[in-house]
């Protein structure tokens, strides 16, 4: 479903939700607390609205919504049983098609990113490729907790970014 801006601008928080609600994974509240700051003169500001309401989010919330990704190439990824938009957005980066030690070595870095920080690996699928989604979790495994938590929020946004852009009529 495509959506103009101006739509949205007048919209009820219910249809305005409907339409935004899958900008943050299995998060609607992000686009129903964002409700409130209609009109948006763009989709700039429509975006930095979303990313306001996320940030300004007690931390356990931020957390949940975190939480609510899949891991890439992970189990429900194999069983395609995940959001259309992530589907789309694990076959982008190749991650629908990997042989078996590809496969295994998302599966084990997964595990080991998940055992360190208690939350899945986020980065922006659509906008890097298997290797380097993968020298990424390798990386990043390396690094605080703090900052991880901070790097995946700012992944979410871009992930947020490019559904929005699928979705507004230009
Ligand atoms: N988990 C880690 N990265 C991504 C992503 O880009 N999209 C989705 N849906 N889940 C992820």
């Amino acid at each position: 479903m495509k959506f103009r801006l101006e739509t949205l601008n007048h919209s009820d928080r219910a249809a305005f939700t409907a339409a935004l609600g899958h900008l943050f994974e299995h998060s609607p509240w992000v686009a129903e607390e964002t409700w409130p700051h209609r009109p948006f003169a763009d989709a700039a500001q429509l975006h930095a609205a979303l990313c306001a309401t996320m940030r300004a989010a007690p931390r356990e919330r931020q957390l949940a919504l975190i939480q609510a990704h899949p891991d890439l190439a992970g189990r429900l990824a194999q069983q395609r049983a995940l959001t259309a938009e992530s589907n789309r957005e694990q076959a982008s980066a190749g991650l629908d098609r990997l042989g078996t030690e590809e496969l295994a070595a998302f599966q084990s870095l997964n595990a080991a990113y998940r055992a360190r920080f208690g939350f899945p690996f986020i980065i922006c699928a659509r906008l890097n490729a298997r290797d380097a989604i993968l020298a990424a979790m390798r990386t990043r495994a390396t690094h605080s907790p703090e900052r991880e938590f901070q790097t995946a929020l700012a992944e979410i946004e871009k992930i947020a970014q490019l559904r929005l852009n699928d979705l507004l009529t230009t």
